[in-house]
């Protein structure tokens, strides 16, 4: 399958046509953001690592039954997806408290939770992905009562396996951030990408950070953590 028209250049990805209306070809860089884009730079291999390392764990998830956009990885950078209407809502997923959670609340990073929480937000650049909760999200018309439902129950059964791959991989997920999308009959299928850009992995002997906030917090080393999460993965993948 060959590339065709540019659709669409993200922070991350580039999405491509290819000659068959229900395929895209999405292609990963090495680009890094954060902050809604304010802070900028690269990382270098990031986008071999977060192609590899996505359509891994779409493949893991899928054989779980759970469908996703994944149909074939084409090269290291390059990945067949199927086309979807994206639905615009980021959902979270937190094991344990990091980040914005523990800056709304006031909490330290490393409370291991009860029960994982749930949050959405509206995906709006412009409007800074603001938080929402399901009624919202159904007064915005952005899904549907049974979508919304589908989207939560297919998201905690991805947390629990991909809770329970890492842990096989000596890795802790702390939290994590999903995207839906609906194909063209509206079944919803895990879109978007499943990786150090998206999760937050902690070595759980060590507590080391082998994730994306080594580049949003300078804490060095980021290429060299991609290498390591990456190397944990096809160590453990398919044992
Ligand atoms: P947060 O603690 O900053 O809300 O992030 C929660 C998780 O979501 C974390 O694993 C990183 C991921 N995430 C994204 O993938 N994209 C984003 O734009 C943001 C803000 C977070
Ligand atoms: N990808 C997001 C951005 O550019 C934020 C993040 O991952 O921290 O702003």
């Amino acid at each position: 399958m060959e590339k065709g028209k540019l659709l669409y250049e993200g922070k991350a990805k580039k999405v491509f046509e290819t000659e068959n209306p229900e395929l895209l070809i999405v292609s990963y860089k090495d680009d890094a953001t954060a902050f809604n884009g304010l802070k900028k730079g690269t990382i270098q291999g990031k986008g071999v690592i977060n192609n590899r390392m996505s359509n891994a764990l779409m493949r893991l998830l899928a054989s779980k039954g759970i469908p996703t956009h994944f149909v074939e990885e084409l090269s290291e950078r390059d990945t067949l997806v199927k086309k979807v209407q994206i639905v615009p809502l980021e959902v979270i997923i937190r094991n344990i408290s990091a980040g914005s959670f523990a800056k709304h609340y006031g909490v330290e990073e490393g409370i291991v939770f009860d029960k994982p929480t749930i949050e959405f937000s509206y995906k709006n650049d412009e409007l800074g992905d603001p938080l929402l909760n399901d009624y919202h999200a159904l007064a915005l018309k952005l899904a549907t009562p049974e979508e919304i439902d589908t989207i939560k129950d297919y998201s905690f059964r991805i947390n629990e396996a991909l809770k329970e791959f890492w842990l096989s991989c000596g890795v802790t997920l702390v939290d994590f951030k999903l995207e839906f999308g609906r194909l063209a009959d509206g079944t919803i299928v895990l879109a978007d990408e499943i990786s150090p850009d998206t999760c937050r992995l902690w070595d759980s002997a060590t507590g080391k950070k082998l994730d994306k906030d080594r580049f949003r917090r300078d804490l060095g080393g980021v290429e060299d953590a991609y290498q390591e999460i990456m190397g944990r993965l096809e160590e453990h993948m398919g044992k």
